[in-house]
């Protein structure tokens, strides 16, 4: 009489176990047993199919349960096995236990942006601190391997330090300008942020931010000819006689809207009058140029009004320097910078990321 039921017994159980467990590594040992004989005590062991593990029988009545494909807690974070003993009487009877199998996280995932490159557009005179974005990776692990920290890659040109310009929050990836930026001066930014988790070891990954600086109409036109050092008060002495239709002054106003077409108007005609004219003086005036060209001693000098910044800019660009202006905090002033050409801010091309900020 097939009077008695089949019986397991879990003799061990490893739980919980790495997600990166290797193949094969035996996680349960089990035991089956039924009373009866002939074929009332012949029992069969299995488990459910769709698992990623097998039994494998190693003595008589014995089994071992065997990893038989890579597990990933990330898809699958632990496992409900259950065993189940049949005897072969007829009807045969059964018994079933169910065992939990949990896995242990491995930093096995990159944080991840979901987009691999930003374009960050900022109104030019931003105020300071103004927040431009939150970057914020994802990382599937669990605790520590999950725990992101977001940093600014540095790479220095100039002396100017990203972090001087920009601040990122390490906890949540806000991203902060530090300073007003000037269209006038600077355009665009190219940098990379990092995201890193704190497992052992860390994993990492970045993204390439693009700042764009964009334009706002807020320069007030200037009279820039006749110059007057304070106000737009000009005096112009013409004789009574004066003809009809006679020159008195030019006044050619000027709006930083239309900044960028007039330096490359003024750089043409500062271009064409610098071809030596014929005459006997050319040679002595090259070489007072060539002079200029190899002075390395870069003149600063304050400037309050952008009237005075142009004229500036036409004095050093005939003598054949680069002009660089850089706002003073708190105010509308520059510090108006020249340098020789062929040195200095131009030559960083080979750090391409940041060469963007004081290009031209
Ligand atoms: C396990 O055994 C119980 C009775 O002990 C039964 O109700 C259940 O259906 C069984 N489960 C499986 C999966 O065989
Ligand atoms: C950067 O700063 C260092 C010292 O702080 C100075 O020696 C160097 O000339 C500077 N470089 C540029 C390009 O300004
Ligand atoms: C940014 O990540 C890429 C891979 O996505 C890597 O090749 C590159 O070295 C990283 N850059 C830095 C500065 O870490």
């Amino acid at each position: 009489m097939n009077d008695n039921h089949p019986e397991i017994s879990i003799k061990s159980f490893q739980s919980p176990v790495n997600e990166n467990i290797e193949l094969d590594t035996v996680i349960a040992v089990v035991s089956v047993s039924d009373k009866d004989s002939g074929d009332n005590g012949v029992v069969d062991l299995r488990i459910p199919d769709n698992m990623p593990f097998k039994l494998r029988e190693s003595s008589d009545n014995y089994y071992e349960l065997v990893v038989s494909e890579p597990l990933d807690r990330e898809k699958v974070p632990e496992y409900d096995v259950t065993f189940t003993v049949t005897d072969r009487g007829s009807p045969p009877l059964s018994d079933n236990e169910t065992m939990t199998l949990e896995l242990l996280d491995i930093n096995d995932n990159v944080p991840q942006f979901p987009q691999s490159f930003y374009t960050i557009r900022v109104m030019k005179n931003n105020a300071p601190g103004a927040l431009l974005s939150s970057l914020t990776a994802f990382d599937p692990d669990l605790h520590e391997n999950q725990y992101l920290v977001y940093f600014i890659l540095e790479k220095e040109i100039a002396n100017t330090s990203m972090s001087m310009l920009f601040s990122i929050n390490p906890e949540n990836g806000n991203l902060y300008a530090l300073k007003t930026f000037d269209y006038e001066i600077e355009k665009e930014f190219l940098f990379h942020i990092e995201a890193r988790d704190s497992g052992s070891p860390p994993l990492s990954s970045n993204v390439t931010v693009h700042i764009v600086i964009v334009d706002q109409n807020d320069n007030v036109p200037v009279i820039v000819s006749p110059w007057r050092a304070h106000g737009s008060v000009v005096e112009e002495k013409i004789p009574r006689s004066t003809d009809k239709g006679s020159l008195v002054a030019k006044v050619i106003g000027l709006g930083s809207v239309s900044f960028l077409l007039l330096i490359t108007i003024l750089v043409t005609i500062v271009l064409k009058c610098q071809k030596p004219k014929p005459s006997n003086a050319a040679p002595p005036c090259r070489n007072s140029v060539i002079s200029e060209r190899n002075s390395t001693i870069a003149d600063s000098t304050l400037v309050s009004n952008d009237a005075y910044w142009y004229s500036l800019f036409l004095a050093e660009t005939r003598k054949g320097k680069m002009v660089v202006r850089q706002p003073v905090p708190k105010g509308s002033r520059y510090i108006v910078s020249s340098i020789p050409r062929g040195t200095g801010l131009t030559d960083t091309s080979d750090s391409a990321a940041s060469t963007l900020q004081r290009r031209r």
